[in-house]
């Protein structure tokens, strides 16, 4: 039988820039155990493979090389006490700033907020904001951020596969989240987006996109959503009939499996007719 977990632990171990001694003392085993799981001589015990899991910030069920639940990954990921995504807001925090300064507090809605920073930062700045996420230990910690910041943010636990807005937003953004939305979904996703945006309001996302020339990541999830990845240029298809203010197609370096590995990433600022 094919050993997959050898593989998974060293990925997983080197992105999150843990020695093996460093997990070895989490899991209380030696670091010649956790060299030897490494090196595919033996398999760690059953009753250790949750906490390996957890500390790996996966799931057992990836561990072991079967598809994980994105959600459940981002379930566990967010439990640990430091902010995964750090705390500096996302650059086009800046540029809602800069386009719609926040000299009313226009409407926001953030589309998957993980962890609160994005929210949290536009709520500091004077906008009303609303975010959703599927990971409840993520909105818990928007929560708390929000409490320190002393703000107030609407937040609420929902999947964007099933969730459609029921009322106007100004700004509705989202960063790193539209991967999960299906194929088949996405129009109808995107046009529930449109027409709940006000007139003259902005929509505000950047989506990964597959590019011919660039290798499918290591570390890309096998879930549904990603079967079929997001073309280049897709998003600004959708918004063809809006007032485009940015789109950009960026390529970059990650390491986030412990592979050197490029993404490509298509960015929009659109801006619905007044
Ligand atoms: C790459 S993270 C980005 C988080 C945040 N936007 C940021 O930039 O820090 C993707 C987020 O999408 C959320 N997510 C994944 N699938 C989702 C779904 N079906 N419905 C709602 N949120 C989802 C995850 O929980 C996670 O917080």
């Amino acid at each position: 039988m094919e050993n997959r977990i050898a593989g998974m632990i060293i990925a997983k171990r080197k992105a999150l820039g843990f020695t093996q001694q460093n997990i070895a003392d989490k899991l209380g085993v030696s670091f010649q155990a956790v060299s030897k799981w490494e090196k595919g001589l033996t398999y760690p015990d059953v009753e250790l493979l949750p906490a390996l899991a957890h500390e790996l910030g996966t799931t057992v069920d990836a561990l072991l090389g079967y598809p994980a639940d994105p959600l459940t990954v981002y379930e566990e990921r967010y439990k640990s006490e430091e902010y995964y995504w750090g705390l500096k807001p996302n650059d086009l925090c800046y540029e809602i700033m800069r386009l719609r300064p926040p000299v009313r507090p226009y409407r926001v809605l953030e589309i998957g907020c993980g962890e609160g920073k994005d929210a949290v930062f536009l709520a500091k700045n004077g906008y009303m904001v609303t975010a959703f996420d599927a990971a409840q230990s993520g909105l818990d910690k928007a929560q708390s951020l929000a409490d320190k910041s002393g703000v107030h943010i609407d937040l609420f636990k929902a999947d964007i596969r099933d969730w459609r807005p029921e009322q106007q937003y100004d700004i509705i953004y989202s960063s790193g989240v539209f991967c999960y939305v299906e194929k088949a979904l996405r129009k109808e996703f995107i046009d529930s987006l449109k027409e709940h945006t006000a007139a003259g309001g902005l929509n505000v996302v950047n989506v990964f996109v597959e590019k011919p020339f660039i290798a499918v990541p290591p570390d890309r999830e096998k879930s549904e959503s990603f079967k079929k990845g997001w073309l280049s240029g897709e998003l600004f298809m959708y918004y063809h009939d809006w007032l485009f203010r940015k789109n950009d197609e960026i390529i970059f370096d990650c390491m986030s499996s412990g592979t050197p590995h490029q993404h490509c990433m298509d960015i929009l600022i659109a801006e619905k007719k007044a």
